[in-house]
């Protein structure tokens, strides 16, 4: 009886030879492969993986996802008991530190988080030079990237004390920049940030606060905010952290792999799916009917956006989170419209054989922009606070990255279907 090891044999049919590759942590390594071969000359065999569906391309311990039971873990603590007991800033410094922090601890990271609130007055004017119109990712996108145009020193990777000082900014800034965007979408003045509230208080206070200084946001709107941001924070390898550990791995700043990060989640199919969702939920409400849109679905005509997940075959469980926070934020502002609509879509969805055989359940986005719009945020801003979640993810993402002894500059390779060599034609001969 042969020894069971953690192994596979491999015979290359084309020579009849095997190979030994080891199995370790559920993987092999790619480079494993490239052993095998027919002839010297040759490279070796390479893994093909587009958009990477069964590819790991790090080791990390920030976050836990189990797609087939819905589980989501932050260094080990259920997703639920977060959003219940923990707090944004609590969940940020966990998840950069991996572990929960001592009162001490956290009082000073708060105090820390909210002195960085502030954001410079060229950066004001940078956004008051974008037209009233512009997208509000488009501009935090710029916005990020000009923040450390005014961070020389972020350039040093090798200082821990640089680059806590970058994150610290970022997590602070972030915010700030999101109202500022809103503000600046409405022609109106920016509200600097209060550095004797808290976090979520300062930013809804920096939307909606008006000329005469008087906003004090309800306390049970601060806390929604809060979770929601809890929920957003990370998401293991997911395309906008992936894009951060990409650009982050040329040693660029950690501003410009931020950038990255939310140019890849304003897609509609990550992060901007959350707008889609609500103007899809328009559409219908405004005249199509919920049973033309689902067969048009169904028809491959389009998506039925918020539904659907790369890693999740079973229900998000932050969706199951945000439909509880939709109680406490409808009862301070009235119920959302659309709550029945997305309710009636997610009943038909989740007994229609096109989405249980897909394994298609709510996600994140599904139900997350009823809050947004309930807390008076126009569509085009919900990915914005997608953005402003994520922060602290794609940070502790990226300060891992830059810290694992394994990673070097991120250079897939690629199966040629090109032309062959060919001598270039002049003009008059083509
Ligand atoms: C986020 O990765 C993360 O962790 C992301 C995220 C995070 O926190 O970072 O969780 C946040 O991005 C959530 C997802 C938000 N996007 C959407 O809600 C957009 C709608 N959903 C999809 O486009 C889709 O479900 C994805 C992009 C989320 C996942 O796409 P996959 O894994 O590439 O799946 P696929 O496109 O290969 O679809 C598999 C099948 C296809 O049908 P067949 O070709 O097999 O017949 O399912 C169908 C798809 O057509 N399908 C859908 C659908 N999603 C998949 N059909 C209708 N509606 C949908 N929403």
């Amino acid at each position: 009886m042969t020894s069971k090891s953690d192994s596979l044999t491999i015979t290359d049919n084309r020579t009849g030879t095997s190979y030994e590759v080891p199995i370790s942590e559920e993987t092999i390594r790619a480079t494993d492969l490239r052993q095998i071969k027919t002839s010297d000359e040759e490279f070796g065999l390479m893994t093909y993986d587009p958009a990477y569906m069964n590819t790991a391309s790090c080791r990390s311990a920030v976050t836990y996802l189990d797609g087939d039971n819905g589980v989501l873990r932050y260094r080990g603590y259920p997703i639920e008991q977060l959003a219940d007991k923990s707090s944004f800033l609590e969940v940020a410094l966990l998840l950069l530190d991996g572990e929960l922090p001592s009162k001490a601890a956290l009082e000073a990271w708060e105090k820390d988080v909210v002195a960085a609130m502030p954001v410079p007055d060229h950066i004001e004017k940078f956004i008051e030079a974008f037209p009233r119109d512009a997208h509000p990712m488009a501009m935090l996108l710029a916005a990020i990237a000009a923040l450390g145009a005014n961070h020389p020193e972020a350039v040093d990777l090798t200082d821990d004390a640089v680059q806590r000082t970058q994150i610290i900014n970022i997590i602070g800034k972030i915010a700030t920049l999101g109202a500022y965007l809103y503000r600046h979408s409405k022609g109106l003045p920016f509200v600097k940030p209060d550095t004797s509230k808290g976090y979520s208080e300062n930013f809804l206070t920096m939307l909606y606060q008006d000329d005469k200084g008087s906003y004090t946001p309800d306390p049970h709107l601060v806390h929604a905010l809060d979770v929601l941001l809890i929920l957003h924070a990370d998401h293991e390898q997911n395309c906008s952290t992936s894009a951060v550990r990409s650009v982050g791995s040329s040693q660029v700043d950690v501003y410009s792999a931020v950038a990255a990060g939310i140019a890849a989640l304003y897609g509609p199919l990550h992060g901007g799916a959350n707008e889609a969702v609500l103007k899809m939920l328009r559409r219908i409400e405004g005249g199509q009917s919920a049973e033309e849109f689902m067969n048009g679905v169904k028809e491959g005509k389009e998506r039925l956006m918020g539904f659907g997940h790369r890693v999740y075959k079973n229900y998000d469980p932050r969706a199951r989170i945000i439909k509880k926070a939709c109680d406490e934020v409808f009862a301070v502002t009235g119920v959302n419209p659309l709550l029945d609509l997305a309710t009636k879509l997610e009943e038909t969805a989740l007994a229609d054989d096109y989405f249980v055989q897909r394994k298609l359940y709510p996600n994140v986005d599904f139900y997350s922009g009823l809050i947004y719009e309930a807390l008076g945020l126009p569509a085009e801003m919900f990915t914005v606070m997608f953005a402003i979640g994520r922060a602290p993810g794609w940070l502790a993402q990226w300060y891992e990255m830059i810290h694992d002894k394994e990673q070097k500059i991120s250079r897939p390779r690629q199966i040629f279907i090109g032309s062959d060599e060919r001598d270039y034609v002049e003009m008059d001969a083509r």
